[in-house]
């Protein structure tokens, strides 16, 4: 998956938002009546631990419901604070379970691991914040920000974890 993700990342700088989801394919899916996750679950992105895994699983659950209620606009701009917060609140979790983990383990790249968690969060409540200055211009950037750092931090720095 590391080459898949470097292939597409190298091609296009980064991941555009245009390419998640494109008129044509959501255009099917509402024809079909049904959603298309911006990103979905791949066994290629096993860290080989199952409860990293699972959390990893839903974790990218939340972030399909983000994108698709954002996607439709459908809270405002308190109902999309609330959804943020949800992300926030388990990604701690996740980071809690990765960090002890680690710690247990003395895995050597535990404090790089840390601080990509902390930036995250940082960044996460930064976005949350400015939210109201414009609201679809900020979600647009979110879910970006998500697909990217999830997608990167997931594959190939969670990935050593097991290592
Ligand atoms: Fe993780
Ligand atoms: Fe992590």
């Amino acid at each position: 998956m590391k080459k898949e993700f470097f292939e597409l990342a190298t091609r296009q700088g980064i991941v555009q938002w245009s390419s998640y989801r494109p008129a044509s394919h959501a255009a099917e899916c509402v024809a079909k009546g049904v959603t298309m996750p911006i990103v979905q679950w791949k066994d290629a992105y096993s860290v080989k631990n199952l409860a990293i895994d699972s959390q990893h699983k839903k974790l990218l659950k939340i972030l399909n419901r983000l994108y698709d209620d954002f996607m439709d606009d459908v809270n405002n701009d308190s109902g999309h604070e609330a959804a943020i917060d949800k992300l926030l609140a388990y990604s701690e979790y996740h980071f809690q379970t990765e960090e002890q983990l680690m710690d247990k383990a003395r895995h050597a790249n535990t404090y790089n691991h840390i601080q990509e968690h902390r930036l995250f969060t940082e960044k996460i409540q930064q976005l949350k914040e400015t939210l109201g200055t414009d609201r679809k211009e900020r979600s647009r950037e979110l879910i970006e920000f998500l697909v990217n750092w999830v997608l990167q931090h997931l594959i190939v720095e969670d990935g050593k974890i097991a290592h």
